[in-house]
């Protein structure tokens, strides 16, 4: 392979790993040609007319205008095309697939928990399976994180009060570094962790290990009714609230007049700020539950109402 010959190049263990490298490659010798040729003109030009010369200094009056407008179109060309090239891998990783697996990420001073769909929690740690789109949703607790994973080249910055979302596909079983690439305070440095991908089957037969109690969505159902969120939202309740069966991944008019998809950032937002996104037909009495959940309970409570999306619920 010839990445090997670059001294200090880790091997990539995703789909996109190469796709990445590629990209930071070809902008590396971009700018290393840019940067070569400027030295070069400094360097000749310094020589060239260094006082002791006899190289004619006089004002030269024909102009070129294909040189410059050449120069100038070209430059612009190349940047939009090393844009459009960074933006269509940058959409393509922000777009997770459907069938992906969805993992649950929350960042806190100063460690990662992350959580299955099954239950499953780790600290610091994260066993995937290998082959298998995995979708990250991922939010903190606390201070601006960034979740780091260099052997998949996916990196991003989890800020507080929003999920973030970002997928990869491992393709290499093995253990590989997580790091925190945002300074967040005295042990920013200790917040590191390792993921660890695993064959399809030996994942299941690590969850299986794990032994959960119960599945997140199961969690989530239990927090749901202890929160009163049921004699709402659920059959007979005493105010007229839309029902969350069957709501999960379709449109929602909103009062607004706007429509929006009902996917996790939209309950999130819908538990903590009700008021801003009131679904069409609905009165505006939802409380906030903003500092009565945290961000593993949202998880939960989102996990919940996802686990409804087959549910056929009362018309809209
Ligand atoms: Cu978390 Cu740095």
């Amino acid at each position: 392979m010839w990445r090997n010959w670059i001294p200090f190049w880790r091997p990539g263990a995703s789909i996109h790993a190469s796709d990445v490298d590629l990209l930071f490659l070809a902008l590396l010798a971009i700018s290393l040609f840019i940067t070569g040729l400027l030295l070069y003109l400094l360097l000749s030009f310094c020589i060239r007319y260094r006082e002791s010369s006899g190289a004619p200094r006089g004002h030269r009056v024909r102009k070129s205008w294909h040189w410059e407008v050449g120069w100038t179109s070209a430059t612009l060309v190349g940047f939009l095309a090393l844009f459009a090239w960074g933006a269509s891998l940058y959409l393509d990783l922000y777009d997770a697939p459907r069938e992906a697996l969805p993992i649950y990420v929350v960042g806190k001073q100063w460690m990662w928990k992350t959580q299955h769909p099954g239950g499953q929690r780790e600290i610091n740690e994260l066993h995937v399976p290998a082959g298998r789109p995995i979708r990250l949703t991922m939010a903190s607790q606390d201070v601006i994180h960034s979740f780091f994973a260099p052997a998949f080249r996916i990196k991003h910055d989890i800020v507080p009060g929003r999920f973030q979302d970002l997928w990869f596909k491992p393709d290499k079983v093995g253990v590989f570094h997580l790091f925190c690439a945002e300074f967040c305070g005295t042990d920013h440095s200790r917040m590191t962790g390792r993921i660890v991908v695993l064959a399809q089957a030996d994942y299941e037969a690590w969850l299986t290990r794990q032994g959960a109690a119960d599945t997140l969505a199961a969690e989530g159902e239990k927090l749901f009714r202890g929160l009163g969120c049921s004699g709402c939202h659920g059959e007979g309740g005493s105010v007229r609230a839309p029902s969350l069966d069957g709501l999960y991944g379709r449109p929602v008019p909103l009062q607004s007049g706007r429509v929006v998809t009902a996917d996790d950032r939209y309950i999130r937002d819908s538990i903590l700020m009700p008021r801003s996104q009131v679904a069409a037909g609905y009165e505006p009495l939802m409380p906030s539950f903003a500092g009565k959940v945290d961000e593993e309970d949202l998880i939960r409570l989102v996990a919940y109402i996802k686990s409804r999306a087959a549910v056929s619920g009362a018309p809209r």
